[in-house]
């Protein structure tokens, strides 16, 4: 695959095939993709959460905001909901703020995953489980 054709395949997908597992060693590349990216000082401060358990996606799941432009579609429904998430979250005791790291990471996440053949969605609207 070129790279314009690896980055004109990866668009923001939000149906899936839930029942596809994602292995925990697909998602362990997809965040060496990520570690090898290019990160400000070095600090490289961001780490990662994998989560392929169906138990624990339906809680993410629940904390997750889905097209905004769309307020009356409230995202995929049962059956099409993503059967992996990665959570990345920012280490304050190495940097206070992610700065561009979190973008670089992220594209290098979801690229890597196009390349095996899968899609997903950024999300960065979400709320902490137990706020409203
Ligand atoms: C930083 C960032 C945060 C985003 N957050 C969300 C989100 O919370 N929910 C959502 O459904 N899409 C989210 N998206 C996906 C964008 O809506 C999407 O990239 C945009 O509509 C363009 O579509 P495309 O990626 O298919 O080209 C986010 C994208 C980026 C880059």
């Amino acid at each position: 695959m070129t790279f314009i054709h690896l980055i004109t395949k990866n668009r923001s997908y939000r149906r899936y095939f839930q029942e596809c597992t994602i292995s925990q060693a697909d998602l362990h590349l997809m965040i060496e993709a990520a570690r090898l990216s290019a990160s400000g000082r070095n600090w490289q401060p961001l780490k990662y959460i994998l989560c392929n358990i169906p138990e624990l996606n339906r809680r993410v799941f629940e904390t997750l905001a889905w097209a905004g432009y769309l307020p009356d579609w409230d995202g995929p429904k049962e059956g099409e909901r993503p059967s992996a998430y990665i959570i990345q979250l920012l280490d304050t005791g190495i940097a206070a703020t992610a700065g561009w790291d979190s973008g670089i990471s992220a594209q290098s996440i979801l690229l890597q995953a196009v390349e095996f053949g899968f899609g997903g969605c950024m999300i960065g609207s979400f709320h902490c489980l137990g706020q409203t």
